[in-house]
């Protein structure tokens, strides 16, 4: 018999949690659609974040109803025990040990949903709900809705109002407590080990592919359950493309390598860039442009604390990094004119970071929905701080030495209630770190 995760107290207490701001509505979440290849070949398959982070379980076709106050309270549906399935898939809880070990009032069948949603939904104030996850589950809601105002016949009652669960839902993701963060901490932790060991295998001669299948193999060997995200590996030019995805070239003598890449651990993922020389030693050009924006980026962390602006660290790294394309040679003229004109986008263009948890760019909202003023920071809040440079192979603007060079740093914040923990701190950043690790040798 598997077992839960994680210890099911977490699970209630995020729930009780909830529920004060759901009042007399309920929630409902349902796993994403699997992915099958081939009519029988399937996927990986994760569990949808918010189910998971509500219930901790990890199986696919579930659906939780979250009724604050009524009777049942939580009930969850799962696919029934099946022995030929099973033989197939892999083992399944089944609805009674789903009862049990995850402790929930009422577990159904699958099946079941169809026959119980309208009476579940009966006498609620509004339904959390997502749509456009799970085309079957829209399907099957829109259905419920539709009979549920039927069935309180002419009562002049309309349609149940519907919001949107994950916006309700990331309001409480967004802060993290201990029972997240020690999830959290440990997936940083294991990528940044995963990263330096990456940094001593990496030598010209091997391949993109290769370096990412070793990262693959540090974060599981460590615990993690898969990569948080598809793993950017990217050698020379390539970190120019910023979505590079081939992962296939092989890597040069004399080129940088920009590897972004992370592990997730019970649910939360790190998000890690690095960039160093594939050779273990930096050019004056590659040099110059690396310590540039690891000094915008730590100058940004350095900053963050509860009470300022997020806008203003992308501010603050849309100016900076504009200062060292002017620096570089790479424009002439005004900072702020390059920047109004967004003409900086050229060489910076995305933002400087995001929220990060159980989701890579992780839920919560960045405006005040009433001010819409830029939110504040939080403590408790997480997210990364990732400026970057990236000059194309192409661009006769720029200085030839600087040609085809990309250059990301990425770590992974946790704000404080004084100022913030950089949770990512073990991975090496610095040019003499970076020198002595690449290609030292991994211990596998
Ligand atoms: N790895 C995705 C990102 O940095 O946003
Ligand atoms: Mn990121
Ligand atoms: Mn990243």
């Amino acid at each position: 018999m598997r077992k839960p995760l994680e210890n099911i107290k977490i699970f209630a207490e995020r729930r009780a949690r909830v529920a004060k701001a759901l009042g007399d509505s309920v929630l409902i979440c349902s796993s994403p659609e699997e992915y099958i290849r081939n009519g029988s070949v399937h996927f990986p398959f994760r569990q949808d974040s918010n189910l998971y982070y509500l219930t901790g379980f990890e199986e696919p076709e579930s659906v939780f109803v979250f009724r604050p106050g009524k009777k049942p309270e939580t009930v969850l549906f799962v696919r029934q025990k099946d022995e030929t399935r099973e033989t197939w898939d892999g083992f399944r809880f089944g609805p009674e040990a789903a009862q049990e070990l995850f402790g929930l009032d009422a577990v159904y069948p699958v099946e079941e949903f169809d026959k119980q949603i309208v009476g579940l939904l009966k006498g609620a104030d509004s339904l959390y709900y997502r749509q456009y996850k799970n085309r079957e589950m829209d399907a099957k809601i829109e259905r419920a809705l539709q009979d549920l105002r039927v069935a309180q016949g002419r009562t002049g009652y309309g349609l149940l109002a519907v919001h949107d669960a994950d916006e309700f839902l990331g309001e409480f993701r967004v802060i993290k407590g201990p029972a997240e963060l020690e999830n959290h901490r440990k997936a940083c932790q294991l990528t940044s080990e995963a990263h330096l060991e990456t940094m001593r295998f990496t030598r010209p001669g091997r391949t993109e592919r290769e370096l990412h299948g070793f990262f693959i193999y540090q974060i599981m060997k460590r615990g993690a359950a898969r990569e948080g995200y598809g793993s950017i590996v990217a050698g020379g030019k390539n970190a120019c493309t910023l979505h590079y995805v081939f992962n296939d070239e092989p890597l040069k003598e004399g080129e940088l390598l920009l590897i972004d890449a992370a592990g997730e651990f019970n649910y939360f993922t790190s998000d890690i860039t690095r960039t160093y020389p594939i050779n273990g030693k930096f050019t004056d050009a590659q040099a110059e442009v690396y310590e540039g924006v690891l000094k915008i980026q730590k100058s940004i962390i350095d900053i963050v604390r509860p009470g300022v602006p997020f806008m203003d660290l992308h501010k603050m790294a849309a100016e900076q990094l504009t200062d060292l394309m002017l620096e570089l040679g790479l424009f002439s003229g005004r900072r702020d004119d390059l920047i109004q004109t967004n003409k900086h986008r050229k060489y910076y263009p995305h933002g400087v970071g995001h929220y990060l948890g159980m989701d890579v760019h992780d839920a919560g909202l960045y405006m005040d929905k009433k001010t819409q003023e830029p939110r504040k920071i939080e403590a408790g809040m997480v997210f990364t701080v990732e400026p970057g440079l990236y000059i194309p192979a192409n661009d006769t603007d720029a200085e030839a030495k600087y040609r085809g060079i990309g250059v990301r740093i990425e770590d992974n914040i946790l704000v404080t209630n004084t100022g913030h923990e950089n949770m990512t701190q073990a991975c090496p950043k610095e040019v003499s770190d970076l020198e002595a690790a690449i290609g030292r040798g991994s211990s596998l």
